[in-house]
């Protein structure tokens, strides 16, 4: 059978993770990024570029790097936990060099449309428009991969906000936010409390002179330093608690979430407090947040009702003066390349395990890091690409049409109960149940049963530690061998970073305690004994 030819959209993570299963499944893709690099989001960018997406200057991961790897691919142990996008990008090149990616990949290439052949029902092939120097040229492929990205296309919903063309200031939106140098003695008004705006409030209400944050439904605020200092994912995302999670009833686990929040500071008291419950809806992550707001530098208003020529006017009535407004309102999906199709992409985007177009007449056509996991994207879009390949080379078959709409139908109805009813969260799953259903169609999810007679230690750390993405390298095909080294030497990486002041052994605080109990002991026992020894005495 002859290779292969795969199109890969994009050279991002998602991108650069889909060459790389490509090639280790002997088929052969062909790259397209219309940048001059790889890296999509993590590669900074003094000025905004339209079509690709924008980060701000001091942008880091909020997830942690043993969370975030791909899956044969751990990070160098020293680098830090949450990692700043110069780092984050360090690896990234890293990783494209040692697999050798770069030469897979046509820089300055845009693709423009993406068309299927007319003998599509038999060959599955698709006709691709590139262009390059602004000259366009036609290729052929057998499949598909669509790794563009979704963080491109901004959300601005201007006319939810009456009076903001007789704003006479700046607005903006975070895509375009680089650092807060313009901002300087400038008072701000933030809309939107998700990830971005929380983060780029507090940056600037150092140099600003008064940064107001807009909520509409106010956010629950999780941190990346979790308890005893371990981060967060690592903490929370384990087979084990997922078991917990799906035997307690829902609100119970919001009630301990909620509590725990709330003790590091009252969402309440510091006008945080949402109607929706922790699982409900995305949580923020923002560990400075409340030292902004404790410290006056970042005030929570409601919604803005309105905008005057020089100021805002929130839905409490108060009426503010600001210079700039920063628009922190999220992106909207953007295939600008794909027809009209609506057996492609309908405006549910309806795709059964958010990847393939179940209407297709062949699945020669995949949608890479769409999902949104409440977890890393890397090894989420990496576990859908080694799916993908496997279905592109016929080693795997889908299920019918009618069988792909009744699993997608069936999620809907799950995810519904589970999350509030918006547009963003059409693609919101949690992580480890989607990474394991993948892993399943592909037959790579550990197998804990037999782990744990063959490789206790193994079976322990699967089972209670972090669901790092080396769990799903340990069986099946594309098992590595370094996959059981990486995952017993997962905690030692995240403590290196951590311990860099040699500390010297001053002895063991259980040492030092078992001499304070000695002596108490004598003491309360010679206490008496003295006195006993004196009424004897007398
Ligand atoms: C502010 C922010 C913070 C985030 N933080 C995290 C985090 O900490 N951890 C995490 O796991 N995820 C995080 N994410 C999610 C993030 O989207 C993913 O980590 C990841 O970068 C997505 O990679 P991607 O390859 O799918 O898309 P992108 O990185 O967007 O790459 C898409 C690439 O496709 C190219 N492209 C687009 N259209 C075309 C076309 N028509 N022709 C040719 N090329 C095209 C673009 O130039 C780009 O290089 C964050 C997202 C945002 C917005
Ligand atoms: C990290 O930030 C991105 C972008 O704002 C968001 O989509 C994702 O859910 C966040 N991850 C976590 C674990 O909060």
């Amino acid at each position: 059978m002859k290779v292969k030819k795969i199109a890969v959209i994009g050279a991002g993570v998602s991108g650069l993770g889909a060459i790389k299963c490509c090639l280790e499944e002997g088929l052969e893709p062909v790259c397209f990024e219309m940048s001059n690099d790889i890296g999509g989001l993590w590669r900074y960018k003094e000025t905004p570029e339209s079509g690709r997406p924008g980060i701000y200057k001091t942008l880091t991961c909020n997830t942690s790097k043993e969370m975030t790897a791909f899956s044969d691919y751990p990070f160098p142990d020293h680098y830090p936990n949450y990692l700043h996008n110069s780092k984050m990008m360090e690896y990234i090149r890293m990783y494209a060099r040692h697999f050798g990616l770069m030469k897979h990949i046509q820089f300055l290439s845009r693709v423009c449309s993406v068309r299927k052949r007319l003998d599509f029902s038999s060959s599955g092939q698709w006709d691709v428009v590139i262009e390059t120097d602004g000259k366009q040229t036609s290729y052929i492929f057998d499949g598909i991969m669509i790794c563009s990205g979704h963080y491109t296309e901004k959300n601005l919903p201007l006319q939810d906000f009456a009076g903001i063309q007789k704003f006479r200031g700046r607005c903006l939106h975070s895509w375009e936010y680089k650092h807060p140098d313009d901002f300087v003695g400038k008072r701000v008004v933030v809309i939107g409390i998700g990830n971005s705006g929380a983060d780029v409030a507090g940056e600037i209400s150092r140099v600003a002179e008064q940064v107001f944050l807009s909520t509409r439904r106010g956010t629950w605020i999780w941190n990346r330093v979790w308890d005893n200092g371990n981060p967060m994912d690592v903490t929370l995302f384990t087979r084990y608690n997922r078991i917990v999670q799906k035997f307690w009833p829902t609100f119970l686990i919001n009630r301990w979430a909620e509590n725990k929040l709330n003790a590091k500071f009252n969402h309440a008291n510091y006008g945080l407090q949402p109607k929706h419950r922790f699982l409900s809806h995305q949580a923020t992550v923002g560990d400075d947040l409340a030292n902004h707001i404790i410290t006056g530098r970042v005030l929570i208003k409601s919604n803005v009702k309105e905008f005057t020529d020089t100021s805002a006017i929130f839905e409490d009535g108060t009426e503010e003066s600001v210079d700039v407004v920063l628009f922190a309102t999220g992106y909207k999906f953007s295939f600008p390349f794909l027809e009209d199709d609506p057996a492609i992409l309908d405006s549910q985007r309806t795709m059964f395990k958010f990847v393939f177009p179940p209407k297709l007449e062949k699945p020669t056509l995949a949608f890479i890091g769409i999902v949104q996991p409440i977890g890393a994207t890397i090894p989420t879009s990496e576990m859908q690409s080694r799916w993908v390949v496997h279905i592109f080379k016929g080693l795997k078959k889908l299920p019918s049409e009618h069988d792909m709409m009744a699993d997608i139908i069936r999620k809907r109805k799950e995810l519904t109960k589970i999350f509030l009813e918006s547009p963003r969260h059409t693609c919101r799953v949690p992580y480890i149940d989607y990474m394991d259903e993948i892993a399943s169609e592909l037959g790579v999810k550990p197998n804990l049963f037999s782990l744990f007679f063959w490789d206790a230690k193994l079976a322990k750390e699967v089972f209670y530690g972090p669901c790092t993405p080396y769990q799903y390298r340990l069986q099946g095909p594309g098992q590595w061998s370094g996959a059981r080294n990486a995952i017993l030497t997962q905690r030692d990486r995240i403590l290196k970073p951590l311990r860099t002041r040699v500390l010297t052994p001053s002895g063991s605080p259980s040492s030092r305690l078992f001499w304070v109990k000695c002596i108490s002991t004598v003491i309360c026992l010679s206490v008496p004994m003295l006195f006993i020894t004196q009424l004897i005495h007398q």
